[in-house]
């Protein structure tokens, strides 16, 4: 009898190696799969029959023998594909997500791995590049920019090299998608890279990943070197980080990758013209390129199927924080906040009422249960004074104080803040102390309209995202939850 258990870190993480490990000491065959991303069912274990496989969750190593004698019925979840956060999903860049051994290229190929790289390498750069903005892409790492455009920018800028870079310092809180396809799908990943270097012209990738991933970072490059003879001549290197949020900026990325100190760097010159080590260079996030081959494969008009407006195709969304469903739901743009907290996040685990979310990460907006008829799509976002990021969804419950939830984003972006311009280094530090004489309940008036002050100052005038995005954060919390201030 086999059995599947995924090896993903958040698998792990729940204690799917005991499990695995019990599970092999009763004599059972047992295969260590990418995660399907139902993480509050972790550790999940599927028990191949004739029909298929059926899961089970959360499974306890102490679980197994009840599990064999079919004693285990009320953890029975059933056929996973099947499974109701399952099948309201489109999942294209996630498609292999917990059917696959991740360093598989047998199980890769098999599941129309390498199609999309084949397809590119008929048609040539051109028509890659007509593919790609007619797809719609745009950047998954959080500032939606079209990925077509990037490329073309990259392709027509000179230079004696040119350089693919992967953006994997996911940061956001709430966020784990890029660590989730890198572990679980590497190849996937190694083929869009492969696709973006045909497209512009460059022979060279890098992978940066945080430190704080080394499960993705030993996939990752495990999977490189298998990978390497199919996509040859392209080459493509794995770099660790050092543990600076700032660094998923793209420019201070680029200063870490040349071994400098990871400062912003002012823009212009963009990257796509002049880049990693001065040279023309593609910056894609992780989903970004994970989208490329089923693009490649499928063409960019059944990409732009999916999805609204300005927002085509598929966002692999993240829910996390006090959320009874905790996981990865792939879904087209579209779908509301109030779809995706309650029908599909079950609401909170606490049980208790659902007080805010924020999403896009640290320094995305708090919305109320109010709000929740926003579509998930970057210009409905955008219209409403937040933003979409990284798709990161982070719910609160009630006991939730968003002054301190304010007072936090300014205390964040002051111990991450890289120090180059003053609207941020200095601007967060005041922040953090103004809000705090608010909390005090001193001169409480005056102070707010202090720090919506400062919030101005940092929006227009900070370099990067950092400090231009703190104010998000905190003015959503003092409009969305005025009575928290007034304590
Ligand atoms: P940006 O708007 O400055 O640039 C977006 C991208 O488009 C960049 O790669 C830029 O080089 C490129 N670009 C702009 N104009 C171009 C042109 N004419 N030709 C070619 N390329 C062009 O945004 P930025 O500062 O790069 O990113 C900010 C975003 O990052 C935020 O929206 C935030 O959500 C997200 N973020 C994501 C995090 C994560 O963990 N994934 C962490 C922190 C922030
Ligand atoms: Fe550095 Fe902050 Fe300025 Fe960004 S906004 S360049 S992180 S000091």
């Amino acid at each position: 009898m086999r059995l599947f258990i995924s090896d993903d870190a958040a698998a792990v993480a729940c204690g799917a190696d005991r499990v695995a490990a019990r599970a092999e000491a009763l004599g059972l065959k047992v295969i260590r799969t990418s995660s399907w991303g139902l993480h509050w069912l972790e550790p999940l274990v599927e028990i191949e029959s004739a029909d298929g496989r059926t899961g089970y969750g959360p499974v306890d190593p102490s679980d197994l023998e009840a599990l064999l004698r079919g004693e285990l019925e009320h953890k029975r979840v059933g056929a996973i594909a099947e499974h109701p956060f399952m099948v309201r999903q489109d999942r294209l860049t996630f498609a292999r997500a917990g059917r696959t051994r991740s360093l598989s290229l047998d199980d890769y190929a098999a599941t129309g791995g390498w199609a999309g790289l084949e397809r590119a390498r008929a048609i040539g750069p051109a028509a890659i590049l007509e593919d790609v903005t007619a797809s719609g892409l745009r950047g998954r790492g959080g500032a939606g920019f079209p990925c077509g455009i990037k490329w073309t920018t990259v392709r027509q800028a000179t230079g004696a090299r040119k350089y693919i870079v992967c953006n994997a310092d996911e940061g956001d809180s709430g966020t784990f998608a890029d660590r989730m396809l890198m572990e679980g799908d590497p190849f996937c990943l190694i083929e869009g890279m492969a696709i973006a270097g045909l497209a512009v012209g460059a022979g060279r990738g890098y992978v940066y990943i945080r430190s704080e991933y080394p499960h993705a970072i030993a996939k990752m490059e495990a999977a490189a070197r298998l990978a390497a003879p199919l996509i040859a001549p392209f080459e493509i290197e794995v770099r660790v980080g050092a543990g600076a949020y700032v660094c998923g900026e793209e420019t201070s990325l680029l200063n870490s990758l040349e071994g400098r100190r990871g400062e912003v760097r002012a823009k212009p010159p963009l990257p796509a013209v002049e880049g990693l080590f001065g040279c023309p260079t593609a910056v894609n996030n992780v989903l970004t390129l994970a989208a490329v081959p089923w693009i490649l494969a499928h063409g960019g008009e059944a990409y732009a199927g999916f999805g609204r407006g300005c927002s085509r195709g598929t966002m692999p969304i993240q829910l996390a924080g006090n959320v009874k469903h905790a996981g990865l739901f792939e879904a087209a743009f579209g779908l509301t906040l109030g779809e995706l907290v309650y029908d599909i996040g079950g609401g909170t685990a606490s049980g208790r009422p659902v007080k805010a979310v924020q999403v896009g990460g640290p320094l995305g907006a708090y919305f109320p249960p109010t709000l929740f008829d926003i579509p998930f799509d970057y210009e409905a976002f955008a219209a409403r004074d937040g933003l979409i990021g990284h798709a990161g969804i982070v719910v609160f419950d009630d006991t939730a104080d968003m002054a301190q939830q304010a007072r936090f984003a300014f205390k964040f972006c002051a111990a991450e803040s890289c120090g180059k311009c003053t609207p941020c280094r200095l601007g967060a530090v005041r922040g953090r102390e103004t809000i705090e004489r608010v909390i005090a309940g001193e001169d409480r008036a005056a102070n707010l309209a202090l720090v919506e002050e400062l919030c101005e100052t940092m929006k227009f005038g900070s370099l990067c995202a950092l400090g231009g995005f703190t104010p998000y954060p905190v003015m959503s919390a003092i409009t969305h939850f005025p009575q928290d201030f007034e304590r």
